[in-house]
C-alpha cells in the first residue's frame, strides 16, 4: 500500500492565518528552518488510481493541485477519489467535504455519533443533500469487525476506539461517546503490510498496543509537544488532554509509549503551529531523531511493500 500526505497539520496549518506564535512569525520572516504544512489528512491506495481519502481537510482544494495521481485523468468529469472516512467530525478533518461537493454522490464513511454531528451541530451532511442527493454516507460499526470498501481492492480497515474529545459543536463535547474518534488499522490483503491512522489520540488505553505492535507504520498524534503548551505559547487556554491529544513529551509521554515498539516506523501527524518539532534543528528535533521518530510534512510518501516489522520479528 502507498500512502500520501496530503496535510501533516493541525487545525488551522502551519502558518495558522491569525498567528503570531514564534513559529507562525518564524515562518512567515523565514526566521526559522521550517515548512509549511496544510491541515491534516491522508490517502491511501494499492494501485495509484483509486485513493481511499483519510479525512477531508479545508485544504484539500490546494492539496488535490499538488498531487496529479488523485486528479481527473478519464471521463470530463473524474477523479482519483474513490472512497472518504472520517476519524471524527473536527472541522479540520471533515469540512473539506463540502469543496467535494461538485463530485456527489461520493462515499463517506464515519461511525454513527459522527453522523450525528454532521448532520446536527455542524450539518454539512444535511445541507450537501442539496448537490445531486449528497454524499452517500455508510456507517462504521464500532465493533471492531473489519470492512472493506467497494470497488477498491486489497485494503481492509478495523476501526479502533478512541479516547479523544467531539468538537465543540457536538453535543458529546462533554459527554464522551464510543465512536467520536476513532483511529484506523489499515491492512494490505496482498502484501500483509499494515498502517496504523490516529491523528487525535487522547489517551494510550492497552488495546493499543496491539495496533502498534503489528503495524508495519504508525502515523499517530503529533499535535503537541508539551502539555500546556498552548497556554505555554500564550494562544490558549485549554491542557493538550482536554482537546483530546497526548503531548510527546514527558515520562507518559508519545515518545516513552513509542519507545516500546522497535520494530514499527514511527511517524507524528496533526502537528500544532506551536509545536517544536516543526523547527527542523530544535532540540526537540533531535530528541525524536534519536528515538527514529520521523515527523510527517506535505507530499510524504510513504511504501510499505514488504512486512519489515513482521519479518524481523520472525528472525
Ligand atoms: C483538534 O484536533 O483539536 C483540532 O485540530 C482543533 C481544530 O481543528 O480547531
Ligand atoms: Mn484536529
Ligand atoms: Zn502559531
Amino acid at each position: 500500500m502507498k500512502i500520501h500526505v496530503l496535510g501533516s497539520a493541525a487545525g488551522g496549518g502551519f502558518p495558522q492565518w491569525n498567528c503570531n506564535c514564534s513559529n507562525c512569525y518564524g515562518i512567515r520572516s523565514g526566521k526559522i528552518n521550517a515548512s509549511r504544512r496544510t491541515q491534516s489528512s491522508i490517502a491511501v491506495s494499492v494501485d495509484n488510481e483509486k485513493w481511499v481519502l483519510l479525512n477531508a481537510s479545508p485544504d484539500i482544494r490546494t492539496q488535490f493541485e499538488q498531487f496529479p495521481c488523485i486528479q481527473p485523468k478519464k471521463g470530463l468529469r473524474d477523479t482519483g477519489v474513490a472512497a472518504v472516512i472520517l476519524v471524527d467530525s473536527q472541522i479540520d478533518h471533515s469540512s473539506g467535504l463540502l469543496t467535494l461537493r461538485e463530485g456527489c454522490p461520493i462515499d463517506v464513511y464515519s461511525t454513527e455519533v459522527v453522523y450525528q454531528d454532521l448532520s446536527t451541530g455542524f450539518p454539512i451532511l444535511s445541507m450537501l443533500e442539496h448537490w445531486n442527493g449528497g454524499m452517500r454516507w455508510h456507517q462504521i460499526e464500532l465493533d471492531t469487525q473489519p470492512f472493506e470498501i467497494e470497488g477498491v481492492d486489497r485494503l481492509r480497515f478495523t476501526p479502533v476506539v478512541l479516547c479523544g474529545k467531539a468538537p465543540p459543536y457536538s453535543p458529546h463535547r462533554h459527554d464522551p461517546h464510543p465512536g467520536d474518534n476513532i483511529g484506523l488499522y489499515i491492512e494490505d490483503l496482498e502484501l500483509g503490510t499494515s498502517l496504523f491512522y490516529a491523528p487525535g489520540l487522547g489517551v494510550l488505553e492497552q488495546h493499543l498496543d496491539k495496533y502498534f505492535t503489528d503495524s508495519d507504520c504508525v502515523l499517530v498524534d503529533g499535535t503537541f509537544w508539551r502539555e500546556d503548551e498552548m497556554i505555554d505559547a500564550g494562544v490558549g487556554t485549554v491542557l493538550a488532554h482536554e482537546m483530546g491529544h497526548l503531548p510527546q513529551s514527558g515520562d507518559s509521554g508519545m515518545i516513552t509509549y513509542l519507545r516500546r515498539f522497535q520494530k514499527t516506523r514511527k511517524i507524528l501527524i496533526h502537528i500544532n503551529n506551536t509545536n517544536p518539532i516543526l523547527v527542523e534543528n530544535s532540540p526537540q528535533r533531535d530528541i525524536l531523531r534519536d528515538e527514529s521518530i520521523e515527523v510527517a510534512y506535505d507530499g510524504m510518501e510513504i511504501s510499505l511493500e514488504t512486512q519489515h516489522s513482521h519479518l524481523s520479528r520472525a528472525v
